[in-house]
């Protein structure tokens, strides 16, 4: 989604702004632009694509100047377009913002009243309009005025025409960050686009004001009294970005799976059971707790969805699942005793964000399953427990959704050692079964490609699917719908597989195809008897089914095999599958596979 990006030192600003615009361009975004102050004025350049489209337009352009902001925007107000991309410029001013402006269209009447004309559709150029309104020459004075004025979550990035040697920045919502380094400083909505420069940095906190200039950094906070910052340094690289020779980031990462779960097991086990002391979470501290809500967006809260089976299961506790959207505005009933988990990817989703605030607020403990180091859900929580599964990169989550799982086993296994519900023989046959995944899921990677490749192409040739499952099976149906959905557009529903009959099954046509993971022993009979409902009207259906169990010779044709292992684990070889199975789908009608249309990576807005 959207990225922030600024530069003031000696080096030349637009090299250094594309650089950073670069390194975010894997969350998602549509139009790109920068501004330079310099020379008498701000000079911007935008453009509608990609950040190669805006390195080419703005070569040859003059860009005097040691100070500039640039962005990626990802359309939430107004169509992609070079007016509505950003930066956003007035003779006095340009702006890039993350976020949304709630009161924009007040305040665009307040500015018409007051001669402001708009040539866009969206709020930042508001911001914009009002800062230029404001300005009399003292930025400080102008910016405390438009903060007072919006309403909404915002992160600005700001150029003054007269102040050449400062950016800017402004924030209430999404992430910013200060990078800091010797003659010269950067502004990010992520840490991890500057680490190329620097690993030490300030994070901006809502309601603070910074002036950034090449050799000093000072932040206000709303009374216009100087902070001092605490410093951070980033103790991790960057990573690098790169297919590698795969056709696709997707594949690549799907491909990356086994050795995800590899450093999972290096850093999450010692002596044959699960141990988060590194994450700071203690056995003592686990005990603590008789409820457990887990709460998420998207691919996270799937996973959340498969971790609730498994720490009920294991441990004997109540879990909630809860879509972070919905936990943060219906008052969630907490009690002491919970422990509120709060999954994401990037650690900015700004639903789980919020959720993990409101948490803190209430006092409640949290613990974060979180991909990305350095991220702003990893302030808000007590713990971390990071997910180990290097830089994502499509947008369809895979290899993160994996590690997930695999924190979330791991962590139900604990719960339930702490609770005294699984011996320890049973915790270390569990464990012992995790740490021969990996090999497990390269060997699905090296048998079943091809065969996935095969149903891939049978799949787009059907109006719809639908993917049946009972227990883990339909969780992992869920998550498998909505991959295929992602990155093929296929028309892919999920259901259990008991509640066909109570609604769904009035859609089963011959022009409908049921994909139907069977992997579960204990509802083997049940859905083996649902996919008769369809069969006995003309749908047609596609076994995953785990090798070893007795299917009926009818429904065995044209069906895939999975590698037996207990049905507890059998999860992570239906997520590899089906997301192999999305892939290659997304392939065959030539889509988009790492940034499929209306995605982001990073969803920093509600
Ligand atoms: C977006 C992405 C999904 C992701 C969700 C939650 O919608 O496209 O792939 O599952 O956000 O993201 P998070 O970073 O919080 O895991």
């Amino acid at each position: 989604m959207c990225g922030i990006a600024g530069y003031v030192g000696s080096r030349v600003v637009r090299d250094i702004l594309i650089a950073q615009l670069k390194k975010m361009e894997y969350r998602g975004y549509d139009s790109a632009g920068l501004a330079v102050v310099g020379g008498g004025g701000i000079h911007a350049v935008k453009v509608v694509g990609h950040v190669s489209a805006l390195e080419q337009e703005s070569i040859n352009q003059w860009l005097p100047g040691n100070c500039g902001i640039g962005h990626t925007r990802w359309a939430t107000n107004g169509r992609p377009s070079t007016k509505n991309a950003h930066p956003h410029t007035t003779s006095k001013v340009a702006v890039v913002h993350n976020g949304i402006i709630e009161n924009s269209d007040e305040l665009k009447v307040f500015l018409e009243s007051n001669g402001y004309s708009f040539e866009g559709e969206t709020d930042t150029e508001a911001v914009a309009k009002l800062l230029d309104f404001y300005y009399d020459g003292d930025p400080m004075i102008a910016l405390n005025k438009v903060a007072k004025r919006l309403k909404g979550s915002f992160a600005l990035g700001i150029l003054f025409f007269d102040a050449t040697d400062a950016i800017y920045a402004l924030k209430k919502g999404g992430p910013l960050i200060i990078g800091l380094c010797a003659g010269e400083n950067f502004l990010s909505s992520d840490i991890n686009a500057v680490l190329e420069y620097t690993t030490r940095y300030y994070v901006l906190e809502d309601d603070e004001i910074a002036i950034i200039k090449k050799d000093h950094v000072e932040v206000f906070d709303a009374q216009g009294v100087q902070l001092s910052k605490t410093e951070n340094v980033a103790d991790w690289k960057a990573d690098l970005i790169d297919k590698q020779g795969f056709s696709h980031f997707m594949r690549k990462e799907i491909f990356e799976q086994p050795q995800v779960v590899t450093n999972i097991i290096l850093e999450n086990i010692r002596d044959g059971i699960p141990d988060f002391e590194a994450a700071g979470v203690s056995d003592e501290y686990l005990k603590r707790f008789k409820r457990i809500c887990i709460v998420g967006c998207g691919t996270a809260r799937y996973a959340g969805l498969v971790g609730k089976n498994w720490i009920e299961h294991f441990a004997r506790l109540p879990v909630d699942v809860v879509m972070a959207s919905e936990f943060r505005y219906q008052n969630p009933v907490l009690f002491a005793d919970t422990l509120v988990v709060l999954i994401s990817q990037s650690g900015e989703t700004a639903d789980t964000l919020a959720a993990a605030r409101l948490v803190k607020d209430r006092g409640i403990s949290s613990v974060g399953i979180v991909n990305v180091k350095g991220s702003n859900i990893c302030r808000e929580v007590e713990h971390v427990i990071f997910t180990q599964a290097g830089v994502e990169v499509a947008v369809a989550s895979t290899k993160a959704y994996i590690a997930q799982l695999s924190v979330l086993f791991l962590l139900s296994l604990k719960l339930g050692f702490v609770n005294g519900q699984l011996a320890q023989d049973r915790i270390h046959s569990l464990c012992n079964q995790f740490i021969d995944l990996p090999e497990i899921l390269r060997q699905v990677l090296r048998e079943k490609e091809a065969e996935i490749q095969k149903l891939a192409q049978a799949c787009v040739e059907y109006e719809s699917i639908f993917f049946l499952g009972r227990g883990l099976d339909y969780l992992l149906a869920l998550e498998g719908a909505l991959k295929l959905k992602e990155v093929s557009y296929v028309n892919a529903q999920a259901y259990a597989a008991g509640e066909l009959k109570h609604g769904p099954i009035s859609l089963i046509t011959d022009r409908l195809l049921v994909i139907a993971l069977v992997t579960q022993e204990a509802v083997k009979e049940k859905i083996i008897n649902n996919l008769r409902e369809v069969t006995a009207r003309c749908g047609k259906v596609r076994l995953l089914f785990k090798a070893g169990m007795q299917i009926p010779a009818d429904l065995i044709e044209q069906s895939l095999q999975l590698p037996a292992l207990e049905d507890f684990l059998m999860p992570f070889l239906v997520a590899e599958t089906l997301q192999l199975l999305a892939y290659y789908s997304a392939c065959a009608v030539n889509a988009n596979v790492d940034k499929p249309r209306n995605l982001a990576k990073s969803v920093t807005v509600e």
